[in-house]
């Protein structure tokens, strides 16, 4: 790793030996980009811009003639001064007008990673990390930007963020400050994103990136279902194993855009950070924005090369530290069972099943504080009501114990019903803008996290059951999309800080708890994987994936998201059948196969299962329990797939000695040829047995030519293979 300023002072290299990153500052004291990819040794200098001056474009003061604003590889390009493209920096300044003209101030290269208390950020573990700080400024509207740029050791990875002071003597408004603005050279390109809804989450898009504006965002006031805050530029016919990819990531969980622009000439400018167009922040004298961190990741190893640094980095930078590597426990929970419908008796049998078939934590979701048996009232009031749970929720947390399980609870701290006392004695709690009747969404309104004494309520609240130490693991809920963002704590100029503010009071709420139970596991959840973002597990070790068990559409969801998030975060339940979201039926095996790689959970009533079914699930749990440690920390590929019928999957142990391949057969399809599938990330030189046939392959042989795969004559059927170094 090393951060090497010229000798001259121009140019800075930042590389880790595996990639570089490249900026120069021009005579004229404006920062440029120059490169970002694959490692060079140094950049000399030779490789100077060649000026041309375009006819009928802008003139400027001497020292910038021969340049083109509109072309130039702004590294934080600004609006108003002749580029326009996207801004990365919008502020209106003291004149009310939203010009501003940066230019390098300074850099220093910090012996530390900086940390914003505020926002969810990477951690370096020990000296695996350099940060260059550099100051950019405009001293007429008084606006001074530190970006700051962080590569880590051994992994394809740079992170960016910023600080906007106000060095001024007014006020000044920020309307837009994206996270990462970034240069590519022109070159075609397709752009690679994973969108979705409820209960379907994180398909794959991918389409041949064009002249103009390609943007993806969520306005949803979370990060969103509809897109994730993330999307990747590949060079044409890449593959999972081939080709340069541009990975890009947000590490926030509110509104976001990602876009990028290619310009009339074909290059190409990369964007992601808060969604300009609901926001605006007021900065006083003296005043700083921080942005969110964003992630840079390069491969030239394909898609499989891009999803690895993100993993790694994920596991090893952005999960809790106290849940590295750590065993999660495989757990039982009561919602596809039970729903809202709980009570003792069901309880003490399904726990009593459960730890029988070695399930280790059972999750009591949804239902212990509710009126009734439905999502229209008691949001917020978080009493158990003790006539389903007589004796309350320290008693059912004993009984658990004592059937030797660990005891999970959830809550969905962020909304309040109409009839919750909360809310009756704080209506201007909520998110609400005055006049307006508030909108419910699945019966609820949200809480404004922005304001401290929500914040405030929330950390006091967790705090009481969590302090005897008899809850081990929490699933935090959100199941609605913002409406009628208005906030009562804020004057009539600063509403657009609504939203931004409501996510930096969410992260208050997670630090303060997280921070002070390191012990106590928490799952994410947002009506599935409706906020599942690398900003929500900076606290939370794990995420429910989606709503949808279905084992079939599993398959497209937990292959998206296993693009940017290593299996071990991603929670994958075996359900019934017939399946509750989608009505398909589909065999217990496969609905094993396909969640064995990924944090497994069974959810479903288990004294509906038969004797048989129940002793499959047995052997099931002793096989993942066989296989998780080395599982979790090992390293995940996705396969090539010949069809839209396949999709295989293997995870390979970190010293490359074990590999499990699972490979999805969708529909018996008579017209399938023999396909062959390559099983990636084995040692080529080693042979490795398979442990149901004994056969012995070459690792070189089952990378470059791969394993062909029995026709099997059912839908919704798995191929696995199970492989050990001989
Ligand atoms: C939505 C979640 O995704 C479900 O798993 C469940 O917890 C329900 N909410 C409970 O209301």
């Amino acid at each position: 790793m090393s951060i090497t300023l010229s000798s001259d002072n121009s140019i800075v290299h930042i590389t880790n030996g595996k990639i570089s990153y490249v900026m120069e500052i021009l005579d004229n004291k404006y920062l440029i980009h120059r490169y970002f990819g694959k490692s060079i040794r140094a950049w000399h200098g030779s490789n100077t811009l060649i000026p041309f001056k375009r006819s009928y474009t802008i003139e400027y003061p001497e020292k910038n003639q021969n340049i083109y604003f509109d072309d130039l590889t702004f590294e934080y390009p600004t609006p108003g001064r002749g580029d326009y493209r996207l801004p990365a920096l919008t502020v209106a300044g003291p004149s009310g007008a939203a010009v501003i003209d940066l230019k390098f101030h300074s850099w220093q290269i910090l012996d530390h990673k900086p940390q914003e208390k505020s926002l969810p950020m990477s951690y370096d573990n020990k000296d695996e990390s350099e940060t260059l700080e550099v100051v950019c400024l405009d001293s007429i509207s008084g606006v001074k930007v530190y970006l700051y740029y962080t590569i880590f050791k051994n992994i394809n990875i740079i992170t960016r963020h910023q600080r906007i002071e106000n060095v001024g003597k007014s006020i000044i408004h920020i309307e837009n400050a994206q996270s990462l603005s970034l240069e590519l050279p022109a070159k075609q390109y397709e752009f690679l994103s994973l969108y979705g809804c409820h209960a379907k989450e994180a398909n794959i898009n991918r389409f041949p990136l064009h002249q103009g504006i390609q943007r993806i965002n969520s306005g949803y006031g979370s990060s969103s279902p509809r897109h994730q805050p993330f999307y990747a530029l590949l060079q044409p016919g890449t593959d999972e194993s081939s080709g340069e990819v541009y990975g890009f990531q947000l590490i926030y969980s509110g509104n976001f855009s990602a876009a990028a622009e290619m310009d009339s000439f074909g290059q190409i400018r990369v964007q992601i950070g808060i969604n300009p167009d609901e926001f605006n922040w007021t900065l006083s004298q003296g005043e700083s924005f921080i942005t969110p961190e964003a992630v840079l990741n390069y491969s030239d190893e394909g898609l499989n090369g891009m999803s690895n640094n993100f993993h790694n980095f994920i596991q090893n930078h952005i999960i809790p530290y106290s849940w590295k590597n750590k065993i999660r426990p495989v757990l039982l929970n009561s919602w596809e069972a039970m729903y809202y419908d709980v009570n003792l008796e069901k309880i003490k049998k399904q726990a009593t099943l459960a730890k029988e078939l070695g399930i280790e934590l059972f999750v009591l979701d949804d239902g212990w504080f509710r009126k009734g048996n439905n999502s229209h009232s008691s949001m917020g009031e978080w009493v158990c009501n003790e006539k389903k749970l007589p004796g309350g929720i320290q008693y059912v947390s004993d009984l658990i114990h004592s059937i030797g399980l660990k005891f999970g609870q959830w809550f969905e701290p962020e909304a309040v019903s109409p009839d919750c006392s909360i809310y009756i004695e704080h209506p201007n709690w909520i998110l609400n803008v005055p006049g307006y009747e508030p909108l419910k969404g699945r019966h609820e309104y949200l809480l404004d996290l922005g304001q401290n004494e929500v914040q405030e309520y929330l950390i006091s609240m967790l705090n009481d059951y969590l302090s005897d130490g008899k809850i081990d693991y929490i699933k935090w809920d959100m199941n609605r999309p913002f409406t009628d963002v208005y906030s009562s704590a804020l004057p009539y100029e600063r509403q657009d800080e609504t939203s931004h503010r409501y996510i930096l009071g969410l992260y208050r709420v997670l630090d303060e708890i997280t921070s002070a139970y390191p012990n106590v596991l928490f799952e994410g959840c947002s009506s599935g994987g409706c906020r599942f973002d690398a900003g929500m597990l900076r606290y939370f070790p794990q995420n429910w994936t989606s709503d949808n068990t279905d084992a079939c559409d599993r398959v497209q969801i937990q292959n998206g998201f296993s693009l940017i998030y290593p299996p071990s975060v991603m929670c994958a339940h075996v359900s019934i059948t017939p399946n509750h979201q989608t009505g398909r039926t589909t065999p217990l095996d496969t609905r094993y196969q396909i969640c064995k790689l990924f944090n497994l959970g069974y959810e479903l009533d288990l004294t509906k299962c038969s004797k048989e079914e129940l002793s499959y699930i047995s052997e099931q749990i002793k096989r993942y329990k066989e296989q998780r440690e080395w599982s979790m920390t090992g390293t995940f590929y996705h396969g090539n797939s010949p069809d839209n019928n396949h999709t295989s999957w293997m995870t390979v142990s970190k010293d490359k000695t074990k590999c499990h391949a699972v490979i999805f057969q969708k529909l018996y399809n008579p017209l399938s040829s023999h396909a062959v599938f390559p099983i990636y990330g084995l040692c080529k030189e080693w042979d490795y047995r398979d442990l149901s046939t004994n056969k012995i392959y070459g690792g070189d042989e089952l990378t470059q030519i791969g394993i062909p795969i029995p026709l099997i004559k059912q839908d919704f059927t798995v191929f696995n293979l199970n492989l050990i170094k001989v």
